[in-house]
C-alpha cells in the first residue's frame, strides 16, 4: 500500500503525524501531504507546537503565533507559541486567586509559587497538549496535520496518562498550597471559608479532554501515524525501539516513509565517485527496510538536490509521496 491507498481505505482517517528522529523529514512530509490533501479539495490544518518555528521556515512565511494562516487555498498552517500558552495559564490562575480570596496584589510567597509551578515542564507540556486539544477538537477542518517535534518529545505527548499524572501531581499540589493561605486568609479575616471546589471541576474537565484525545490519537481509523526513516542502519535500530515503545503506549503505527533515497540509476550517469559510494552504502540498509518493514512501508522519497522550501518544491515532495 502506499499513502494515497492508506488514506483511500481509511476514510475516516482526518489525523496525520510524521514522527521519527530529529531532522529526517517529518516537518517536509507534514507540510507534503498537506499540499496534496488541499490540492484535493480539502480543508487541511497542517501545525506544530516547536518553538522552532520550522513550519514557517517551509512555507517561508511567518506564521509563529498568528492563529491559522491560509497559505494556498485550503490549507492552512499554524504554529502554536506553547511559551505564550503557559503565560496565559500562569494569568489565569493569578486571576483565580484574586477573585477567589478578594486580594488587592497577589502576595509575594504566591506570586513567586505560581512563577516556580509554570517553570515546571509539566505545567509547560500540560499547556502545550492542551493547546493541542484546542486545535484538533475545533472541527473545523478535513484534515489536522500534527507536526511533531522529535521522537522523545513526541512520545510525551501520546503517552497521555503520564501528562495526565502530572496534571494531578500539579494540580493536587496547587491545591494543597492555595489551602495553606484560605487558612492565613481565614485568620485574617476571621472568618471561615468554604471549601470550593472548582480545582476538582477542572480537574475533571481536563480527564474528559485528555481521555477524548487520547482514544483520537490511539484510534487507527481516524488517527495515521507514519514514522520517517532514511537508509540507515543506526536510523533503522531506533526507529525499531521507538516502535516498540508506541506500541506500549497503545500509538498504532500505520506505515512507514523512507526518506532520502539516492535514486540508483543515477549510476548510470556520470556522477561523482562520493555519490557512487553513498548509493552503494544506501543499498543494505534498503534492503533491511524492506525485510524488517516488510508490506509497511508506504512511501519512498528521493534524496532531492535542495532543500525542501517552498510550494514549488512541496509540490514535488508531494508528487513522490502520493504519486502524480
Ligand atoms: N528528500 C529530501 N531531499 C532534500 N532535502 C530534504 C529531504 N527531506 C528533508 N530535507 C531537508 O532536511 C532538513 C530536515 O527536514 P525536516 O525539517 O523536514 O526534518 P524534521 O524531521 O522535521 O526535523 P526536526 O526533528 O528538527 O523537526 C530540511 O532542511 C529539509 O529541507
Ligand atoms: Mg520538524
Amino acid at each position: 500500500m502506499n499513502l494515497t491507498q492508506v488514506l483511500a481505505a481509511n476514510p475516516k482517517m482526518k489525523y496525520i503525524m510524521f514522527g521519527g528522529k530529529g531532522g529526517l523529514g517529518k516537518t517536509t512530509f507534514s507540510a507534503a501531504a498537506a499540499y496534496h490533501l488541499a490540492q484535493q479539495g480539502h480543508k487541511v490544518l497542517v501545525f506544530s507546537v516547536d518553538p522552532q518555528a520550522s513550519l514557517s521556515d517551509i512555507f517561508q512565511k511567518d506564521i509563529f503565533g498568528k492563529g491559522a494562516v491560509e497559505i494556498m487555498p485550503g490549507l492552512f498552517a499554524q504554529e502554536i507559541d506553547a511559551d505564550r500558552r503557559v503565560h496565559d495559564y500562569q494569568a489565569e490562575i493569578k486571576k483565580r486567586i484574586l477573585e477567589r480570596y478578594g486580594f488587592e496584589k497577589i502576595p509575594d510567597e504566591i506570586e513567586s509559587y505560581i512563577a516556580a509551578a509554570a517553570a515546571e515542564p509539566a505545567m509547560e507540556e500540560s499547556a502545550i497538549f492542551d493547546a493541542v486539544v484546542d486545535v484538533v477538537f475545533t472541527g473545523e477542518y478535513d484534515y489536522y496535520i500534527y507536526d511533531l517535534v522529535p521522537l522523545g518529545h513526541a512520545l510525551y505527548y501520546l503517552s497521555m496518562s503520564s501528562i495526565y499524572d502530572q496534571w494531578i501531581n500539579k494540580i493536587t499540589e496547587l491545591r494543597a498550597e492555595m489551602q495553606r493561605y484560605d487558612r492565613v486568609v481565614s485568620r485574617m479575616k476571621s472568618e471561615k471559608q468554604s471549601e470550593e471546589d472548582e480545582i476538582l471541576n477542572e480537574l475533571q474537565e481536563i480527564r474528559r479532554r485528555i481521555n477524548l484525545s487520547s482514544s483520537v490519537f490511539t484510534d487507527k481509523e481516524k488517527t495515521g501515524f507514519f514514522f520517517v526513516l532514511t537508509p540507515e542502519e543506526m536510523t533503522i535500530l531506533d526507529t525499531q525501539k521507538a516502535g516498540e515503545l508506541f506500541s506500549k503506549f497503545g500509538v498504532p503505527i500505520s506505515g512507514y516513509v523512507v526518506n532520502r533515497v539516492i535514486p540508483e540509476g543515477l549510476l548510470k550517469e556520470q556522477i561523482p565517485e562520493y555519490l557512487r559510494h553513498r548509493i552503494e552504502s544506501q543499498r543494505a540498509p534498503l534492503a533491511r527496510i524492506e525485510q524488517d518493514f516488510a508490506g509497511q512501508v508506504v512511501g519512498r522519497v528521493p534524496e532531492f538536490e535542495r532543500d525542501i522550501t517552498g510550494l514549488e518544491m512541496i509540490s514535488r515532495v508531494s508528487t513522490q509521496l502520493f504519486g502524480p
